[in-house]
């Protein structure tokens, strides 16, 4: 048994994997080249990318390993008209919150690619998970809906390295979509995920070139 598993850690070693500095350069490369996506081509993704995805997801971390996500692939094309048909008054909606020419901006943006997505993923958190047996979310209920959101974010780099982009559609009324989904009442939606070939890659976000936004604060700060 190697030294370090002698201590207080149980079954603590004997896996170790070290990155070398060139696999940390691909991963800044793939946080890089990351991007929201919007324009997709209509080429399938096939079964065994879907699956090693899954599998991906699945290695994201959670409180308490409670692993709340769950993931709804959406095949049948009413339902995807019908989430499409939510955004639409959403986003219609958002628009109306600003005027003149910031709203006619607005309009300018393409905010989701849900017409040409091959894949539609619907993401809820179970707010009462099997699992985990109700470790660390005593004080903080919502650390369930960060978990699928670090669910979320694996998949998003899990899908980049398969050459996909995924793009996250926020625009949407929760309850009409969970309604349109039947999802059970202990079920939060938290997420709705085009996925698919992007049109095109960036490494820089879409809303910096288009004019709309752009960052200038330091994200980090010492105290
Ligand atoms: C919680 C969340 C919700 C988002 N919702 C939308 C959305 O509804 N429509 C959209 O076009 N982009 C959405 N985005 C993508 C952001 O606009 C995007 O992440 C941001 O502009 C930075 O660009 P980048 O992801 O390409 O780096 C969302 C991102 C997050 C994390």
């Amino acid at each position: 048994m190697p030294d370090d598993a002698a201590g207080d850690t149980p079954g603590g070693a004997g896996n170790e994997r070290r990155f070398s500095p060139q696999e940390a350069a691909l991963l800044h490369d793939v946080l890089r080249w990351r991007r929201d996506v919007r324009h997709f081509r209509p080429d399938p993704v096939a079964p065994e990318v879907l699956n090693r995805l899954q599998a991906a997801v699945d290695l994201a971390p959670s409180v308490g390993n409670s692993r709340p996500w769950h993931f709804l692939r959406l095949r049948d094309p009413a339902l995807r008209a019908r989430i499409a048909a939510i955004f639409e008054a959403e986003n219609t909606r958002a628009a109306d919150g600003y005027d003149g020419d910031t709203r006619a901006d607005y309009l300018a943006l393409k905010l989701a690619g849900l017409r040409e997505a091959p894949e539609h993923l619907a993401v809820f958190t179970d707010t009462d998970p099997a699992e985990g047996r109700g470790l660390g979310r005593q004080t903080m209920p919502e650390m369930l809906t960060y978990s699928t959101v670090t669910a979320i974010h694996t998949l998003w780099l899990a899908a980049r390295v398969e050459n996909l982009g995924l793009g996250w559609v926020s625009i949407l009324d929760p309850a009409a979509v969970a309604g349109a989904l039947d999802a059970p009442p202990h079920w939060r939606f938290t997420a709705y995920l085009c996925l698919g070939y992007p049109r095109f890659s960036d490494d820089t976000p879409l809303l910096h070139r288009t004019g709309w936004q752009q960052n200038t604060r330091a994200s980090w700060s010492e105290v």
